[in-house]
This record gives C-alpha cells, structure tokens and sequence, in this order.
C-alpha cells in the first residue's frame, strides 16, 4: 500500500478500502506519515465525502489504536459525551448522580476547543484536582467510587489525538464523519454498555443546524449500537449558553450549585434527562419520567455532593477544600478575577437572544480559553449572566458581569454588549430539542 495513491484515490472521489483506511491510521499512528499528507488526507474526506461503511472503518480504526479498556462483565458502564457548548457544564451534576445508582463512569474529558469550555479544564480550576490518572489508578476508582474523569492522555485513542490537532490548523473540524470517528472512537475505548450524546445546534455550536446535527446524531448512534454500545442522543438547543455562567472556576462554581439542588433549571433539565437516559438503559428506571425525578432527588437530598465531593477527593482535592466547596464558601477555593465590570441595557423590553458564540469567543479572548495551544487558562475569567433569554428588562438593569484580569478592550466590551438582543419577545428557552435512538 501507498499513501499518495491511497490520497489520489480518496482525491479522486472513490470510496477506500477497509485496509487502506487502517493503513493510514497505522501510519499515523507510528509516525510514518508526513503532516502534509495527513492534512491533504482530511481535506480530501471533507471535500471529497466519507461513506458511512468509510465512517464506521474510521471509527474503529482510531479506537484500536490505543487501549480498548475492559471492565468487569457485570458492571453496568455508561458515560455521555458532548459535542461542545458555551457555559455547558451537565459532566458535573450527572457524574455526582449517577454512580448513586451503581452504574460506573469511565470518563474521557476534552479540553476547550476553539469557542467552547472543556470538561478537563473547569476541573482543573480546582486546587489539587488530578485530572491524569494511571490504569491503575482509573480501575479503584470505578471499583471503589464509582466514576473518574481523566484527558485523554497515554494511549487513549492516540490517532484521534494526532487527527485533532492536525484537523483544528486546517479547517477540517467542522465535518460530521471526523466529528462522528473523533468523539465515538474515544467514547468506544472507554468499555461501556451505554452512551448518551450531547449533539448540539444553534449558534454556539459546533455542528450547525439542526438538520445537521440530527444527522451527525444518527450517524454517532449507529455507530455506537453497531458497536455493541446502547447510544442514544440527546438534540439540545446551543444559542443559548447553559446557565447563568461562562469561564472555568465561574462554572464549577454554579455546577456545585446545582448538585446541591440550588441551580439553574435548564442545567438540571438537561441533566436529569441525560440521566435518565442512562438510567433506563442500564435498567435502574423503568421509564424517562422515573429516571428524571431519581436524579433529581439525588440534588435535593445531597447525595449528589457527597458523591461529587468524593470523585473530587479520589482525584487530589484536600479535605479543607472539599470542606469549603460543601459549605459555599466558594472564595477560600477559588481566586476571584482582578476587576469585575458590569454590562447594562440601554432598553426596555424582553431579552430575545444571549449570542452563545460570542460570548464563548469573548471568553476566550478574556483568558478563559486558549488561543494557541500551551496558552495557560486564567481560570476566574468569564462572563456571569445576570439574565437570560426569555426575561424581562428595564433600562438601567444589570445584564451581566465580566470577571477578568486586565484584557477587557473597548472592542471586546462591545461584542459583549452586542451579544445581548432586547426586543418583545420573552419565549423562554427551550433547551432539550429531540431524542434519537438507534435503528429510530
Ligand atoms: N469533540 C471531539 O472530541 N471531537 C470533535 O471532532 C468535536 C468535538
């Protein structure tokens, strides 16, 4: 096998063959393939297409380039993954209420990519939080907790990782079928019985339309059936940041809110559905509706924190933290932003839209995310909304606060402002869009 006629072939519109796809896999993975051949390789897919038998041979390619954990047959494994939002924390309250239910979470975080918060990343804006684990390590954890969230680091789905970086400098993030193969070949190492997805759509999103997005939804949840796993995704509305927050400390902080019952109710909406979900798949709830009210009980009664409390201490956090992070005390854990400058409206009226997008670029640009991959995260920045889409106003009404450390432009206030459009309209957001299932 060749790589330049193996790059001529897919150039050229034809469909490859199984074992051309995992040569270029092989070949990535052993590091015996020029950049400029694996980026001339991705533009070809996007411009060219990726049938789905090419999609699903892609898929289990990446996945088999590193680990495929194996876990104890009886043990009902589950996880979600999102393909990226603005403000969207829903790891956080799902992971601390389902282990409560015996069904164990070997989860594979991202870090931030492009406008979006990574998982990996709000964590690590705890003090002593451990996000790289050992095998070693990750197996007590499911054993004796009941969840780990690690990066994906080590021999992780090596290719994905090798792919993404090369994808993100080339314009080829945004094609479903590289989506589709880098997400489920993470997610399909991490040995589960069942997945549910977090397909996004609207402005914030990385996946575009909702027509898009169901299709990338379809495809991820066939894939993931095909493969044994029991995937379901979750459409859910990203025009909108979730919550009141954006920017890494900000939302670990509001996460902690919801686990303790005190959250906003479109993040628990979307939690207690995703829960849900996973419930009923792994058989602990007979039905959505039950499965939604047990997470939800876990909020009001505190078994969620504990069990948050305790995935956070089995991962470096010290005992006065956590004792803080319990209390509320959220200020002896977290170092506040230099300035905190507010954004008012000029009008009366209805708040019609929060433009996602722009203010995750903008918290980027605040040191919330990165712009070049070592930048270092400045943890406190990010935007906390004082309202949200759907409510009312008056002119003179505080619409958010921007918490930073100095990299406030004139310019940048101004996206910020602009983000925010006030007219008549109050619908409220409507944030869970549609559920799609295998073979449905
Ligand atoms: N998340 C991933 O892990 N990969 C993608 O391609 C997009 C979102």
């Amino acid at each position: 096998l060749s790589l330049p006629e193996i790059l001529l072939k897919k150039r050229s519109g034809e469909e490859l063959l199984n074992e051309e796809l995992n040569y270029f896999i092989e070949c990535v993975c052993k590091n015996e393939i020029d950049r400029s051949q694996i980026g001339a390789m991705l533009m070809a897919f996007c411009l060219r297409g990726l049938t789905t038998q090419e999609t699903v041979t892609l898929t289990k390619s990446m996945m088999n380039s590193g680990t495929v954990q194996k876990w104890d047959p009886s043990w009902k494994t589950v996880d979600k993954h999102s393909t990226g939002g603005v403000g969207d924390k829903v790891t956080f309250p799902l992971v601390a209420a389902v282990p409560l239910f015996g069904l164990k979470m070997p989860m594979v975080a991202g870090r931030g990519l492009g406008h979006t918060g990574g998982t990996a990343d709000k964590l690590e804006s705890i003090p002593g939080f451990q996000i790289g684990l050992t095998e070693d390590h990750m197996r007590r954890s499911l054993e004796e907790v009941g969840c780990y969230v690690t990066t994906q680091f080590g021999n992780i789905a090596p290719a994905d990782k090798t792919l993404y970086s090369i994808r993100d400098i080339t314009s080829t993030v945004s094609y479903p079928p590289l989506i589709c193969s880098s997400i489920m070949s993470k997610k399909l190492s991490e040995g589960l019985g069942s997945l549910v997805l977090d397909v996004k759509t609207g402005v914030g999103s990385v996946t575009g339309s909702l027509e898009q997005a169901e299709g990338l939804a379809r495809m991820m949840v066939d894939i993931g059936a095909g493969m044994g796993v029991e995937t379901t995704a979750v459409l859910t509305e990203m025009d909108t940041p979730i919550g009141y927050t954006i920017g890494n400390s900000l939302e670990i902080i509001e996460s902690l809110e919801c686990i303790k019952g005190q959250g906003p109710t479109d993040l628990e909406n979307i939690t207690c559905v995703q829960g849900a979900v996973l419930l009923c798949g792994a058989g602990v709830a007979s039905s959505q509706e039950e499965g939604e009210e047990m997470i939800r009980k876990t909020f009001k009664d505190g078994s969620a924190l504990e069990m948050f409390l305790r995935i956070l201490e089995n991962q470096g956090v010290k005992k006065e933290t956590l004792d803080f992070l319990k209390s509320g005390e959220y200020d002896k854990v977290f170092s506040t932003a230099k300035y905190v400058e507010t954004v008012t409206t000029e009008k009366s009226g209805a708040i019609e839209a929060v433009n996602a997008l722009a203010l995750g670029k903008a918290t980027v640009l605040l040191g919330g995310g990165r712009q070049l991959p070592g930048d270092v995260i400045e943890p406190a920045a990010g935007i906390k909304l004082l309202r949200t889409k759907g409510d009312k106003v008056e002119e003179g009404d505080i619409l958010a606060e921007i918490h930073h450390d100095g990299r406030l432009s004139p310019a940048l206030r101004t996206r910020i402002e602009d983000a925010f459009t006030i007219g008549e309209n109050d619908k409220p957001i409507k944030r869970v869009l549609s559920v799609v299932k295998a073979g449905r």
